[in-house]
């Protein structure tokens, strides 16, 4: 299994070069199920959670023609075509391994009249059911079953337009009904949708194929059906948990990054935060430059949010740089109830955290030292290899398979802007 090693204490000089996102990339391969014209999808980011959504798809019939991209950074571009497609069982093996995999409920019901996958099972960072995807395709007509471990999706006569009342804002479950809703015969109306921008992105996609929403980005999404999607190209949005994390990088580790080919307004909760915490943030037109020169970070205390509130995916970084700031910060995790893995790991490099319930509370040190550690899951790992960039000695950061299903080609991005870092394989 790899490792990464990293030698603390080089600050950071240079530009990183922003992947897309993948969370929008999984669902808009997904959507590819929609139609029998071919999808492309260019600035796809070479992660192994995205090849392993294109094994699925294949699995379906969907014929896969993948064109990797040259340069750091530049996204490869895949043509998706589901001209027929092929079974309706996404088995308990492959969604146990991603549970993004579950997206394939909503559009394989639509199109084939029947779906039957596989529930995700528990997860590292919290139980994290589905009955709001059930619940919601329930309401555009579907009949929902749950037998030895299969959640079973049926409308033989395809799907109809409702109102939709998501009692908590959840992203996956938005977007599986979102995708579902595009075909549904009639309105559908999602209320409390999720407004993150891999939502606006999917939505987009599906109106570039034909579909006919509105509200996009807001809590109320209108979508009304049409008989048939086409085929259409569409570039992956940035990756705003890569920006955030690199973001935090140059934070941590100090020096003046320009993080190119993204956006301030995809990550403003957390640019607010950094300029808290004394780094000077900008927008450079072709992405944003971070500077932090001098004195330690200052404390500043968060809780996660929905969008455009501080993500969850962004909370395990933002301790690692809380460790080494100058007081203390509450950094409370609104979103899941087991998100705390990484604070043991942060522990070992010398932090001071304390859990209460929901809130960690961490007092800056002055220096961390480096250690072995393990990565639990994948944001908790980047958070790791950014104690170690700010540790003194090496930092040996184990199980890097689960930043490889995030974060592309992290160790080359980071090398060349100055951090000694490498992987090391066995
Ligand atoms: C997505 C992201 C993940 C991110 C999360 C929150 C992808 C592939 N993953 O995950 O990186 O951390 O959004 O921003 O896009 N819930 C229910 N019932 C459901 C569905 C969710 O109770 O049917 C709960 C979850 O347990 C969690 C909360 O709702 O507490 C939010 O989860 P959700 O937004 O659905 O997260 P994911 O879509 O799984």
């Amino acid at each position: 299994m790899d490792k990464i090693s990293i030698k603390g204490g080089a600050r950071l000089y240079g530009q990183i070069p922003i992947s897309g996102a993948k969370n929008a990339a999984l669902p808009l391969m997904v959507a590819s199920l929609l139609t029998d014209e071919p999808l492309i999808l260019t600035n796809v980011p070479k992660l192994a959670d995205v090849v392993f959504m294109a094994e699925l798809l294949k699995s379906f019939g969907v014929n896969v023609e993948w064109t990797p991209g040259q340069k750091l950074g530049e996204g490869g571009t895949y043509r998706l075509q589901a001209n027929r497609v092929r079974g309706s069982t996404a088995e308990y093996d492959i969604v146990r391994k991603m549970r993004a995999s579950f997206f394939v409920l909503g559009p394989l019901v639509v199109r084939v009249g029947l779906a039957k996958v596989s529930l995700p099972g528990g997860c590292a960072i919290g139980a994290r059911p589905v009955d709001l995807h059930l619940k919601g395709l329930q309401a555009l007509g579907a009949a929902i079953d749950v037998a030895e471990g299969y959640v079973i999706a049926d409308a033989p006569a395809g799907l109809a337009g409702g109102e939709v009342v998501f009692p908590m804002v959840s992203v996956g479950a938005t977007e599986n009904v979102l995708m579902a809703a595009c075909l549904a015969q009639g309105r559908s109306v999602l209320v409390n949708a999720a407004g993150e921008p891999e939502i606006v992105d999917l939505g987009n996609c599906r109106m570039a194929m034909g579909a006919k929403i509105s509200g996009l980005g807001t809590s109320r999404i209108v979508v009304d059906g049409v008989s048939k999607l086409h085929g259409a190209s569409h570039a992956v949005l940035p990756d705003r948990i890569e920006t955030g994390t690199y973001a935090m990088a140059v934070a941590i580790a100090g020096g003046e990054v320009e993080l190119t080919g993204t956006t301030p307004d995809l990550v403003s909760s957390l640019l607010e935060l950094l300029v808290l915490i004394g780094a000077e943030v900008s927008s450079t037109g072709t992405g944003i430059k971070v500077v932090r020169n001098g004195s330690r970070p200052k404390s500043v205390s968060v809780d996660t949010a929905p969008f455009p509130g501080f993500p969850t995916d962004l909370q395990a970084q933002f301790m690692a740089l809380m460790a080494t700031a100058e007081g203390t910060s509450r950094i409370r995790e609104t979103i899941f109830e087991n998100r705390f893995m990484h604070v043991p790991e942060l522990v070992r490099v010398g932090a001071d955290i304390k859990v209460e319930g929901d809130t960690a509370i961490v007092t800056g040190v002055g220096r961390l030292h480096g250690a072995p550690v393990m990565a639990t899951d994948l944001r908790a790992s980047s958070s790791l290899v950014l104690a170690g960039l700010a540790a003194e000695g090496e930092t040996i950061v184990n199980r890097v398979y689960h930043l490889d299903r995030g974060f592309e080609r992290l160790e080359e991005k980071l090398r060349a802007v100055g951090a000694n870092i490498e992987r090391q394989s066995e």
